[in-house]
């Protein structure tokens, strides 16, 4: 038995699998984030250790057998996020995570800095962990001087099961203080934004072991002794791992919380002026290449909450077949945005407003306006040389075949369904997790899953998508100079 652990944004799942990957159960608890302030967002760790304890002891109810034969567990979780520890190993204050943009400023200085873009193969946005430990020196300096060691959200779960200090190469990637060519933490980007390598951990590519759960902790959520864990991966590599995208062509499209549209690649090809995200792979010697919109399912949950219904209900409004395009257009950037734009001051915007419309038009509007970002997400992949002719569709807008149907058709390639249902992250997680148990080679457990069914494009409707998308991108510029 293996278990993939996702931290995710809103919630923490523990799935585990036998060792023929068939899913036996899977358990979940929620936490909150804090937005203290306009741009912050914080999640405090205490409550990733809770839910995880949670999670395993839902496991551990129906299934204390098969909870007692894990051997291997694997963690992936939300990237970019600066968890910050005192010298005895105690969080000095919560973790700031992807989302939060109040590290602008010094984001901004960090990637002017010479060299940084060259040796991290990535602009410095503000989500990533460096600015945001920059905002920490500046604004909280006593913090600051007490802090040991920075880990990623996932490495702190990872932290807590072992007791070891260490990270992997796909996490790394996006804190700006990796060079993400070599894999190596570079002590030139440390030093750029103040920082030493003794307060990095130790570095493994993702499918190695960094230790075992430590005693007290196994006897606490059901374990047997000895259970293996992996280095793990952030998020999107992860998922990437769950749905066999390893190397170049293989891909997917994220619709969770933000939006992802994903391409593994065999060797490192980075071009961050296109802002999109050139990060190691989990599994050696290998790289992915990713545009990140902020708000995907959140521009959904947005519009839901202040027409005070339901996301889901809003999308099943909308049937299942895209017909020709709305007459409105909804910019997503309501928290700002990464790629094409990289702007954390940039906000939304809805155009074109008709008397007539109501809650299905507004909802058209904003899933195609999702949908047109993440086409101008395909543009910035395909100008770093990547090609992508076909992708799997997972996150939670993947349940709407309206929202798949007009992804195919903007991205205009086909668009594929998985199987036995979407276990994303935590599925790549534990496969993670087989792989740091057994040495098993990862081509041969990464592999692509079974395929519901497969959305094509809609040949049909191209020509008005098309033009549809041309008066999105024609929209953008003037909304940026009405917000300057
Ligand atoms: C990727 C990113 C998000 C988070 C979401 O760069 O910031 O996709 O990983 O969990």
């Amino acid at each position: 038995m293996f278990v993939g652990i996702d931290l995710g944004t809103s919630g923490l799942r523990a799935l585990l699998i036998d060792s023929d990957q068939r899913v036996v159960a899977s358990g979940e608890a929620t936490y909150n984030t804090a937005h203290p302030h306009s741009g912050w967002s914080e999640q405090d760790p205490a409550d990733w250790r809770a839910a995880c304890v949670t999670a395993f002891a839902e496991l551990r109810a129906s299934f204390p057998a098969e909870v007692a034969a894990i051997k291997g567990i694997g963690v992936s979780g939300h990237m970019h996020g600066a968890t910050m520890l005192d010298a005895g190993g105690d969080v000095l204050r919560p973790c700031l995570m992807w989302n939060d943009t109040r590290s602008a400023d010094q984001a901004a200085r960090l990637d002017s800095t010479a060299k940084v873009r060259d040796l991290s193969g990535n602009i410095v946005f503000p989500g990533f962990t460096a600015p945001k430990v920059m905002w920490v020196a500046e604004n909280e300096p006593d913090i600051f001087a007490k802090t040991a060691k920075v880990l990623l959200p996932k490495d702190y779960l990872n932290y807590w099961l072992t007791g070891v200090y260490a990270s992997d190469m796909s996490d790394s990637a996006g804190t700006s203080w990796l060079d993400v060519g070599a894999r190596d933490w570079s002590d030139e980007l440390l030093a750029a934004s103040g920082m030493r390598r003794d307060q990095m951990p130790e570095l493994f590519e993702g499918t190695q072991a960094i230790g075992t759960v430590r005693e007290e902790l196994a006897a606490q959520l059901g374990l047997p002794s000895g259970v293996v864990v992996a280095a793990g991966a952030g998020d999107n590599a992860a998922a990437a791992c769950g749905i066999g995208a390893l190397s170049d062509g293989e891909g997917f499209v994220s619709l969770g919380t933000s939006g992802v549209l994903l391409t593994g690649r065999d060797g490192f090809a980075p071009k961050p002026a296109s802002a999109v995200h050139t990060f190691c792979h989990a599994i050696p010697g290998r790289w992915y290449q990713m545009g990140v919109i902020l708000a995907a399912t959140d521009s959904l949950n947005w519009l839901a909450k202040n027409l005070q219904d339901s996301p889901a209900n809003l999308a099943a409004a909308l049937g299942d077949s895209i017909g020709r395009p709305g007459r409105m257009r909804f910019l997503p950037y309501l928290s700002g945005e990464r790629t094409p734009h990289n702007d954390a001051d940039l906000r939304g915007a809805l155009i074109g407003i008709d008397i007539g419309a109501g809650h299905r038009e507004l909802t058209q509007a904003v899933v195609e306006g999702v949908s047109f970002a993440l086409r101008d997400n395909l543009e910035a992949l395909k100008s770093t040389g990547a090609k992508l002719d076909h992708v799997i569709a997972i996150g939670g807008g993947s349940r709407s075949d309206y929202w798949v149907e007009l992804i195919a058709t903007l991205l205009n390639i086909p668009v594929s369904l998985p199987e036995a249902g979407e276990f994303g992250a935590a599925l790549g997680a534990a496969r993670l997790a087989i792989c740091a148990a057994t040495d098993a080679a990862p081509q041969s457990i990464m592999t692509q899953p079974g395929l519901a069914r497969t959305i094509q494009p809609r040949t049909d409707l191209r020509d008005a998508y098309e033009a549809a998308y041309v008066a999105f991108q024609n929209s953008y510029p003037g909304i940026k100079a009405l917000q300057s």
